[in-house]
């Protein structure tokens, strides 16, 4: 796997800074807000960065999933987003959701998300990303809770895949071009 890396974007020490700022963030913004605080990791690319930023909390969290994709190919997305795995509870308006992504790329992902939960009557909701690549936006959309902006580069490593791979990689690192066939 290590060959297939051109150089390390993300190292491990700077995820593990990423997630100690991120949650004294979320500490210190929910500390007196009386609802039930809930991280919603979207699978599968953000189950590393959840993992790390969840231990970091010290406020009382509960856990729950999701798992969307864009309708049709990735690379010319439609914008339509489908829900393939949702979350099932009757207490939304006792709820602050955190969405929490390992990257924003085009960002209709978490706009769509937002809008969604909002719309089943969510106290409120904001999003978190380990990464994000404001280059590639094709809607509006700001994280309220942002890692590191980084350049537009086929990254992986820390939950982010390339055909399923190099999610496992405990850093985030630049796949070499002639290994997703790119320049
Ligand atoms: C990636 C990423 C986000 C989304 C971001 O997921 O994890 O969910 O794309 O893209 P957007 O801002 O253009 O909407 P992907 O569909 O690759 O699935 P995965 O997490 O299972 O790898």
């Amino acid at each position: 796997m290590l060959n297939d890396i051109e150089s390390v974007l993300v190292s491990e020490k700077e995820i593990d800074e990423i997630c100690t700022r991120i949650a004294n963030s979320i500490n210190a913004d929910y500390k007196d807000s009386g609802k039930k605080l809930v991280l919603i990791c979207i699978l599968k690319g953000s189950l590393a960065f959840t993992c790390e930023l969840m231990k970091k909390i010290t406020l009382p969290v509960e856990i729950d999933f999701m798992k969307v994709s864009s309708y049709g190919s990735k690379t010319v997305s439609s914008g339509v987003i489908n829900i393939h795995l949702d979350i099932k509870r009757d207490d939304m308006e006792d709820v602050d959701f955190i969405i929490i992504e390992d990257i924003v790329d085009s960002g209709r992902t978490l706009s769509h998300l937002v809008r969604y939960l909002k719309e089943r009557g969510a106290n409120s909701v904001r999003t978190c990303t380990m990464l994000d690549k404001p280059d590639r936006r094709k809607v509006e959309f700001v994280p309220d809770y942002s890692g590191k902006v980084i350049p537009d580069k086929f990254v992986v490593g820390f939950g982010l895949d390339y055909d399923e791979k190099y999610r496992n990689l405990p850093f985030v690192g630049i796949l070499k071009p002639e290994v997703w066939g790119g320049q």
